[in-house]
């Protein structure tokens, strides 16, 4: 018998319970609920993971409970939410989803392992791999975005960087795929409300991201809390035993979200905490995390049949197998001790500023305001995010501390030693208080340009940090328009956790850039912009609303019989906005001009199981060396079932020298044209598709050859 069979043969079935249930430590709490004493639960094999600890002595001192004082000596999982970075901290998500680099993807990820695993962290919870196309609801910060290809790139790239080459070495980290699914598309934006979805969104949109993580061999799945058509997902049998085990083959753990075993009573599909206990773990997820609702309700369920000893079992031999696969049995210890602190923390603050300055977007220039001249000798900057360094940080930011991160004010007085820089807050992030504002704008009077650093505070965004209105907050409207009266040179730098519908400011600020919350190298990062030091390069991976009312708004949309037409009544429009986004997915400028020529398909007719080459070349036409970012979509034009006007298929980028030209090259796939037919199975149907490549997915910009799929 292998160790894990020993194991179950031996315990008692309060100690296989123990297996499954994941309690909160007093180190930190994310969730509702109270913290106990964890020790005696841990000695008598009741708890089989803990959340929120870490820190090597940390780790060390409650495996020893587990491993030296319970009957059994199973050593403890220890899981925290690791999402963009833990002491070095990497941009949020939704900022880093505007790199469009895997292989930088893959790195943040790979260096926040080896900080978390030095603190003794076996697991983290992420990636989070929510697409969202609704950013009143907060948590679009934590994720890649509005588009399904992109959050599976992205999902193989962080599963990839979290658990390395081999799940048991000391500094790799079990990776947990969230929310599974569709927990972006909360009705309204409002955190935690209720989602309805067709089976076909589900299939096209929502699910990829989860697919190319099993893909990737992710460790864990975490359920989201809400419900999709009224299943909720944490007892959701169809998709979790369904889908996720049997279609997928997906053989990890089943996480499932902060207390969110109890929530079904709330839900109301369980009566008591002995229904949900049991609708859970009927439904595949393994460890309750910290509802108590298996500790209290499995016994019980077993009586009253609702559950067998079997069904528990399997769980706890998937939660077995994970602390093999990361190697506790063998060593328990092993994270936590395997390097000194510190080793490699410079170079990890060199990524951190590297992929900082990737994903700032230029969103708009006008009069060539940047970069700032190396002449310029005096600056204001102004507004409440300038000198804000804990804000950089973002909404979760593991074991980043405030103190380690850099402000903008600092990063600019680093950049440009030459120059004055006067700072005045004006107002504060959310506050009503406009008294500083005068000052603010007496401090811009001999100032050649104006730097204004405006946005929302970093817990505006996130779990439980829904909005209904996304313009700035506070007063910070009113700091702007005295400043922009001016008439000075104005560049806006946005810190924000979600895109905000700013259409006034776009209008009068000579450039804006989305700084998102940039994390520890925030300061450094914005500076080398700036200054010019870095070239921009993010783009944004959603599209950005004019008016909260756009929204649920994104770039995959399916056709209508009346499309959208300025000045025509009877078309798919507002009338009081444009239909179209204040700034397309995609988009962002750079201090080059790129523009795209000779965009060629070849062969232009292929059969199933052919390649398309496609390819366009791209010129830099400015004096400015910089990198273009090519988008690749195709639009099958008739089909059995409507197509998207738009589907991502490939992005590319490209670096080229002041005036220099390259090509982009893809081989398009016959699979890439196919699609879920109307019975949802993968078909490919013969007839005409559109291929376009473009700087963005605005259709004013895209170059358009069509392809014939032949039979
Ligand atoms: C969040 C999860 C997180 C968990 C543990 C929950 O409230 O929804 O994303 O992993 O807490 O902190």
């Amino acid at each position: 018998m292998g160790r894990i069979d020993t194991l179950l043969a031996t315990m008692t079935i309060e100690e296989k319970i123990g297996q499954l249930n994941m309690v909160a430590s007093t180190l930190a709490i994310t969730g509702p609920g109270q913290l106990g004493d964890v020790r005696e639960g841990i000695r008598t094999g009741r708890i089989g993971s803990l959340l929120n600890h870490w820190g090597a002595d940390e780790v060390h001192a409650v495996q020893r409970l587990a491993v030296e004082e319970s009957r059994l000596g199973v050593p403890l999982l220890l899981g925290l939410d690791v999402i963009h970075g833990h002491r070095t901290i990497f941009p949020v998500p939704l900022a880093e989803a505007c790199l469009f680099a895997p292989d930088l993807w893959e790195k943040t990820a790979r260096a926040a392992a080896e900080e978390a695993t030095q603190d003794g962290v076996a697991l983290t919870f992420a990636p989070m791999l929510d697409v969202a196309r609704d950013p009143r609801w907060g948590r679009i910060v934590e994720g890649p975005g509005e588009d399904s290809w992109v959050a599976s790139q992205m999902a193989s790239a962080k599963t990839l960087g979290f658990q390395g080459q081999d799940l048991a070495a000391a500094d790799s980290l079990a990776a947990t795929a969230k929310h599974f699914c569709a927990y972006g598309a909360v009705t309204a934006g409002r955190e935690y409300a209720s989602v309805d979805v067709s089976e076909r969104t589900l299939r096209e949109v929502y699910l990829p991201p989860f697919s190319a993580a099993v893909a990737a061999g992710t460790a864990a799945v975490m359920p989201a809390f809400i419900d999709l058509a009224g299943a909720p997902m944490t007892a959701n049998a169809p998709l979790l035993q369904g889908w996720l085990r049997r279609e997928l083959g997906f053989e990890g753990v089943l996480i499932s979200d902060y207390n969110a075993v109890a929530e079904l009573m709330n839900h109301g599909v369980a009566a008591d905490a002995v229904e949900a206990a049991a609708l859970a773990l009927k439904a595949g997820v393994d460890i309750d995390m910290t509802s108590d609702c298996y500790v209290r309700g499995l016994p019980e369920a077993l009586k009253r049949g609702l559950v067998t000893m079997a069904e528990i079992d399997v769980s706890v031999r998937r939660v077995l197998d994970l602390k093999d696969r990361l190697g506790l049995f063998d060593d328990p210890y092993r994270r936590g001790s395997a390097w000194p602190h510190g080793v490699r923390d410079a170079e990890r603050r060199e990524l951190a500023r590297e992929v900082g300055r990737r994903a700032i977007v230029l969103l708009t220039h006008r009069a060539a305001i940047l970069p700032l001249p190396p002449e310029t000798r005096r600056i204001a900057l102004i507004g409440p995010l300038a000198a804000a360094s804990r804000e950089m940080l973002g909404p979760w930011a593991s074991a980043g501390r405030a103190q380690d991160a850099v402000s903008i004010l600092e990063g600019l007085k680093a950049a440009l030693p030459q120059c004055r820089i006067d700072h005045a807050t004006g107002v504060d992030i959310g506050g009503q208080d406009t008294e500083g504002i005068s000052a603010a704008v007496d401090l811009c009077g001999g100032a050649e340009v104006v730097v204004l650093c405006l946005g929302e505070a970093a817990a505006m965004s996130g779990e439980a940090s829904s909005r209904a209105d996304l313009g700035l907050p506070g007063r910070q409207r009113e700091l702007a328009d005295a400043i922009f009266d001016l008439g000075k040179p104005v560049v806006v730098l946005l810190s924000s956790g979600r895109p905000l519908t700013l259409p006034w400011l776009f209008e009068r600020a000579d450039a804006v850039l989305a700084t998102w919350f940039l994390g520890g190298e925030a300061g450094h990062a914005v500076a080398d912009v700036l200054t010019g030091r870095f070239n921009p390069t993010g783009r944004l991976p959603l599209s950005w609303p004019r008016l909260v009312g756009q929204v649920p708004i994104f770039y995959r949309q399916r056709p209508t019989g009346r499309p959208t037409k300025a000045g025509e009544h009877y078309s798919s429009s507002y009338l009081d906005v444009p239909a179209t986004p204040q700034f397309a997915f995609g988009h962002g400028l750079s201090y080059s001009r790129f523009t795209l020529l000779d965009f060629k398909c070849d062969p232009s007719s292929a059969k199933a199981g052919e390649f398309v080459e496609v390819s366009v070349t791209v010129a830099n036409d400015s004096e400015v060396d910089g990198e273009a970012t090519l988008f690749l979509f195709v639009h099958d034009l008739v089909a059995s079932v409507a197509r998207p006007v738009l589907e991502l298929k490939g992005v590319r980028k490209i670096v080229l020298k002041a005036r220099e030209r390259g090509r982009a090259t893809w081989g398009l796939s016959t699979g890439d044209l196919s699609f879920l037919g109307p019975n949802l199975n993968r078909v490919l149907e013969p007839g005409r598709f559109e291929i376009h490549v473009g700087q963005s997915a605005d259709p004013a910009g895209l170059l358009t050859e069509v392809i014939e799929l032949t039979p």
